[in-house]
Order: C-alpha cells, then sequence, then structure tokens
C-alpha cells in the first residue's frame, strides 16, 4: 500500500482566550489524507481553521488530541523537513535582494554553498523571477513578493508544500502566474496543499478539494470526475433567430440581437440547435452550465 503523504487522524485543537480562558474549538476530530503528488484544495470561510490545520503539520502548535503522520512515519522533525511552507503573512527581509533572501533560507535549511549556487538560479526561474534576482525586495510586487515566498518555500526541494492563502491580494495576471506555478510543482512531482476561500481557484487546479467550517471537515470531492456530475442545464447563445416565440419555454436572456436558450437535456439541446440552423439562425455558443462546488459544498452541509 502506499502511504499518503500526511495524514491527519482525529486531530483537535481548542484555544484558550480572554481573561477566563474561555474555551475555543478551532479543529474538532479533524480525520483526512493527502495523496502523494496531488494538488488539494482547503477550503474555508474566514476562522473555519485552515492556518490552525497548517500549524499543527508543521508543529508550531500542539494537538490536543490525535496525530498526523507524514509519508507513512511521525510528523517530527526529519519528516518537516520534507514540508514547505508559504505562511497566510510571510515575512520579508526588504533589503535583501531575490536571491540573497534565498541564500539566507537556504542556510536555514542547512544547504552547502555549492547547493544555494546550483539551486538558486533554477528556483528563481521557477518562479519567474530570472530578471530579478539582484532588485531588492523592497521594490517588488505583492505577486512579485508572493512568487518569492513560494521559492522560499521550496528551496531545498521539498516534497510537500504547504501554501497559506497563495492567491490573496494578488490581480487576475498574478493570480494565473501563481496556478502556473502550483501546476508546475505538481509536474515536478510536489505533493501541494493550499487553502484558499475563492472556489474558482481550486475548480481550476485541484485534484481534491476538501471543506472545512468551524473546525469540522465537511467532506472531500473530486474536482475533476465530479465536472460531468454537476452539469445542470445546457446553454446556447444564438442571433439572427426569424422567430424567437418558437423557443419561448427555454429563453434565459434576451438583447436586441441574441437570445440565451437553457436547455435541461443534451440531445434536446443539440436538436435545438440543428432547428435554429435550419431556419436561418445562427449558434454563436453552446456548453454545459455546472453547479459550482459552492453550491455543492452547501448542499453537503446542508445548509
Ligand atoms: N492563537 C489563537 N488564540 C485564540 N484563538 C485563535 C488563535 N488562532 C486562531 N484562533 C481562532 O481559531 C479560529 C480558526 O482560526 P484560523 O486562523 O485557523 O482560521 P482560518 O480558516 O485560517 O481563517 P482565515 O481564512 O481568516 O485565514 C478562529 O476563530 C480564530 O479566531
Ligand atoms: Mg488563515
Amino acid at each position: 500500500m502506499i502511504e499518503p503523504a500526511i495524514s491527519f487522524n482525529r486531530v483537535s485543537k481548542t484555544y484558550r482566550t480572554g481573561f477566563w480562558g474561555k474555551s475555543f474549538i478551532a479543529l474538532d476530530d479533524l480525520s483526512f489524507e493527502v495523496r502523494r503528488g496531488e494538488i488539494l484544495g482547503y477550503l474555508g470561510p474566514n476562522g473555519s481553521g485552515k492556518t490552525t490545520t497548517f500549524k499543527v503539520l508543521l508543529d508550531l502548535i500542539r494537538p490536543d488530541t490525535g496525530s498526523i503522520t507524514v509519508f507513512g512515519g511521525p510528523a517530527d522533525q526529519q519528516a518537516r523537513e520534507r514540508i514547505g511552507f508559504l505562511p497566510e503573512n510571510p515575512y520579508f527581509y526588504m533589503y535583501l535582494t531575490a536571491a540573497e533572501s534565498l541564500h539566507f533560507h537556504g542556510r536555514l535549511r542547512g544547504m552547502s554553498r555549492d547547493e544555494r549556487k546550483s539551486r538558486i538560479p533554477e528556483l528563481l526561474h521557477l518562479v519567474g523571477l530570472d530578471h530579478a534576482e539582484g532588485r531588492a525586495l523592497r521594490k517588488f510586487s505583492r505577486g512579485m513578493l508572493q512568487r518569492i515566498g513560494i521559492a522560499q518555500a521550496m528551496v531545498n526541494d521539498p516534497d510537500i508544500l504547504i501554501l497559506d492563502e497563495p492567491m490573496s491580494g494578488l490581480d487576475p495576471s498574478g493570480r494565473k502566474q501563481m496556478r502556473d506555478i502550483i501546476l508546475g510543482c505538481r509536474d515536478l512531482g510536489k505533493t501541494v496543499v493550499f487553502s484558499s476561500h475563492i472556489l474558482s481557484d481550486v475548480e481550476v487546479m485541484c485534484d481534491r478539494a476538501a471543506m472545512i467550517r468551524q473546525g469540522k471537515l465537511q467532506g472531500i470531492v473530486q474536482v475533476g470526475e465530479m465536472l460531468d456530475s454537476r452539469i445542470t442545464h445546457w446553454e446556447i447563445s444564438c442571433t439572427n433567430l426569424p422567430d424567437a416565440s418558437r423557443y419561448a419555454g427555454c429563453i434565459a436572456q434576451q438583447t436586441k440581437n441574441q437570445l440565451l436558450l437553457k436547455v435541461g437535456d443534451e440531445a434536446e439541446a443539440k436538436n435545438m440547435m440543428w432547428d435554429i440552423e435550419q431556419s436561418g439562425g445562427r449558434v454563436l455558443s453552446f456548453g454545459p452550465l455546472r453547479t459550482s462546488l459552492e453550491d455543492l459544498f452547501i448542499n453537503q452541509s446542508g445548509e
């Protein structure tokens, strides 16, 4: 049997807060596995326990009960050397250049000078920062900082990457770059877990998605395989229709020049397209409409 990359076994964590030490359950009997080589999206609203899960894995805080294994063994110091971590709010030494910052992190990870010298250009290339090697981090944009953060997490070539909200604060092109880096990590055989509360990011790049809410795991879904089962309707956009009233029951939206039709059944939708073309109309687009992951999780958790 292939051991999972990470296994959480009935992990619970309670914080004590306020003057009276009132207890707050941040993780509640959490059990799940991260498979080797997968990208797992870890979803949840603010305050649901995502960062706490990562901190427990990295031994930054101790769980009250439960255990964690990494590649089938204890999550000890040796195992954690195989994990790279990008925190939610990473701290950067702003006066260091990109290369210096990676040398610094490499030294912290016990890498020799020769190892660092061959690894660092490779890493800068991987995160698309070759051109900024000698630039101080204080002159970096938010997206560039986030990318150097990932490079820091990967400095000693870890097998597992834990990224806490890697997309936060990035514009669409920054998100795309980050997505490509994460997908590139999987191509290199890494196991990646990243947290987010943005479902579309998870949908486009994850193999599986786990949802946590108030410290409890709501479920894990296989993102790719679920795509077909989540089709709710077929959508046809068309123009030049001589007689739109023929499709009155299916009209979702009508503008001066275009008509958007929604049909429940694929075969019926294909017949309708044929009919439109025959009657002199023109089909502009045709495709499935799917339930979003959000709806799926909301249905699962009964809310
Ligand atoms: N050190 C702490 N002491 C007390 N309570 C804490 C502490 N750290 C986190 N919490 C509480 O535990 C809960 C889970 O926090 P956590 O940071 O894990 O959530 P999160 O899912 O990462 O949220 P976000 O999306 O905002 O980053 C929150 O209600 C938070 O207020
Ligand atoms: Mg967090």
